[in-house]
């Protein structure tokens, strides 16, 4: 190469860079041996000390909104989860996983990474997010297992996600009421598989041998939850 093209060709290189879609990074999760389920590090520990603003939520939301809905409630065919009411916590503990490649999510990853979104705005959306009710018309299975979806749920689930599916905010356990069914069923799924990398190792333990059966019937238990203090009015 002459040396004018080589300095050109330098010259061009950062525009090339810049023009590149942003591609999500990977840290260690679930497969390393080193992995430890939330811990107090990183984004979330940097985003959990602001102070969340609803208002500013508001505006920060509508980068989310053509997946996640102005209603925060997703898609009922379970493609985009349900967020209305989830746990500010949770919120902010997802997020940062996702921004830190801790979750996989490449069709989000463009429009919620920290080249578009400040650790501010995360706060603020995931308090607005928490403030907002939770829809009643969430998509649900067929209801026909629930008999046994109720007995799985009351014996393997309900000591963290909690009776009503009210999960557990200081311990970042999620909301599971109002859920889409069918998110729920390919979450736990790919908490089983090990393909949702952020899991919780002692909830892996507990549906490593769920038959897809079983995850079904107790993701229509779940998707029926209703937590009262955050439901939408009738
Ligand atoms: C292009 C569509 C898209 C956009 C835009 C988007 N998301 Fe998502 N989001 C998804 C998908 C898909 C999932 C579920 C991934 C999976 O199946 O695990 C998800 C999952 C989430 C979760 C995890 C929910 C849970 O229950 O664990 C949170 C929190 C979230 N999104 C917040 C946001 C926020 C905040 C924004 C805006 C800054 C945003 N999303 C923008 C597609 C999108
Ligand atoms: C030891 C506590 C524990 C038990 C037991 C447990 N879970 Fe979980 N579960 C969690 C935690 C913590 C998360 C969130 C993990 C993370 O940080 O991403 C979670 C996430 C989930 C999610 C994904 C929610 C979302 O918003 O993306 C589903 C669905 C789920 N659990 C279903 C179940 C079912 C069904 C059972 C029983 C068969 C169960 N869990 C048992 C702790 C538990």
């Amino acid at each position: 190469m002459n040396k004018n093209l080589l300095l050109l060709s330098l010259a061009l290189l950062p525009a090339t860079l810049l023009a590149a879609p942003p591609q999500q990074p990977k840290s260690e999760g679930i497969e390393s041996p080193n992995y430890v389920w939330n811990a107090d590090t990183g984004e979330k520990k940097e985003i959990s000390k602001l102070k969340g603003n609803a208002e500013r939520g508001k505006e920060a939301y509508q980068g989310c909104q053509g997946c996640h809905k102005p209603s925060g409630a997703g898609i009922s065919d379970g493609t985009y989860p349900q967020l209305a009411g989830q746990h500010s916590t949770v919120i902010i503990k997802q997020m940062a996983d996702t921004r830190e490649g801790r979750r996989d999510n490449p069709k989000m990853f463009p429009f919620a990474g920290k080249h578009v979104v400040t650790p501010q705005e995360i706060a603020d959306i995931a308090v607005y997010l928490q403030n907002m009710k939770i829809p009643r018309d969430n998509g649900k299975g067929l209801g026909t297992a629930l008999a046994r979806g109720k007995d799985l749920y009351f014996k393997d689930c309900q000591v963290c996600h909690g009776e009503n599916g009210e999960g557990n905010a200081a311990k970042f356990y999620p909301v599971l009421a109002g859920q889409h069914y069918k998110y729920l069923a390919r979450e736990i799924r790919d908490i089983r598989d090990g393909k949702r990398r952020n899991a919780n190792p002692k909830m892996v333990k507990v549906v490593k041998d769920y038959p897809d059966a079983d995850s079904e019937a107790v993701a229509d238990y779940m998707s029926r939850l209703l937590m009262p203090e955050r439901a939408a009015e009738k």
